[in-house]
């Protein structure tokens, strides 16, 4: 596979690896089009991306972003959405233009017709540079579940009961945490020219051996990225 493997001493190290490729990407080209992820993962990356911007260097101006996600019948004030994540991670720390800044919609009237113009819209902006992923404990990439079929565009999907579980810190309860979510499919990941994938911690260790074995199978979706020219994995914590 072409899976190149970066090890990181700690979970800091990981996250300045991983900002110091975004940065470069931007520096490259101004008009970069990121490809965001949310979870605990890429907070650390995220802070890191934020403290390089404030030394004054760098300018999101004219790049876009396209996020990954986004659960159903939440709205972007919930402070559990991607929305709301995004906008306290990132967003409001730098100078990104609201117009540039897309997430898919969790409560648009026509959802399948939402995920469609999500497609269409990252395809309008040229597809994804740089794409940043996390990884599910059963292997998921944004809410692309187990059983996806690979050659799946963006789609409204059911939540794993695990992932819900997984998630459940981030609400009141296992009640209040949604059962579906709108996720870029694996196709428009898979179009992205560059993409870089964060594992951390212990939790992760049996789809870190999963992704490590080289085999490739839809019921372990993050394995598609095999199939990928261009990913690095940057690891912490699992071995
Ligand atoms: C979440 C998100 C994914 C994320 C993954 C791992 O449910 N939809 O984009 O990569 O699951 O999350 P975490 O980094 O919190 O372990």
């Amino acid at each position: 596979t072409n899976l190149k493997w970066v090890e990181a001493t700690d979970y800091d190290e990981m996250s300045k690896i991983a900002a110091s490729i975004f940065v470069e990407q931007l520096k490259e080209n101004s008009k970069t089009v990121f490809g965001m992820a949310t979870g605990s993962t890429p907070e650390g990356f995220y802070k890191e991306l934020v403290s390089i911007y404030k030394e004054g260097n760098i300018s999101f101006a004219q790049a876009k972003s396209f996020n990954l996600d986004e659960y159903i019948g939440i709205n972007p004030s919930n402070e559990a959405s991607y929305h709301y994540y995004m906008d306290h991670n990132l967003f409001n720390h730098i100078d990104m233009k609201q117009e540039n800044i897309y997430l898919p919609t969790g409560n648009a009237a026509n959802i399948e017709k939402a995920a469609m113009d999500y497609d269409a819209m990252i395809e309008e902006a040229g597809n994804i540079d740089i794409q940043l992923l996390g990884i599910g404990v059963n292997g998921h990439i944004g809410f692309n579940e187990p059983g996806t079929p690979f050659d799946l565009g963006t789609n409204v999907i059911k939540l794993a009961e695990s992932t819900r579980e997984a998630n459940k810190i981030y609400f009141d309860s296992i009640n209040d945490v949604p059962t579906h979510a709108i996720t870029m499919g694996i196709k428009t990941i898979m179009k992205s020219k560059k993409i870089v994938l964060l594992i951390a911690g212990a939790a992760k260790q049996e789809a870190f051996d999963r992704l490590r074995s080289g085999e490739v199978t839809e019921d372990f979706p993050a394995s598609v990225l095999n199939y990928h020219p261009d990913v690095t994995v940057i690891y912490t914590g699992v071995e």
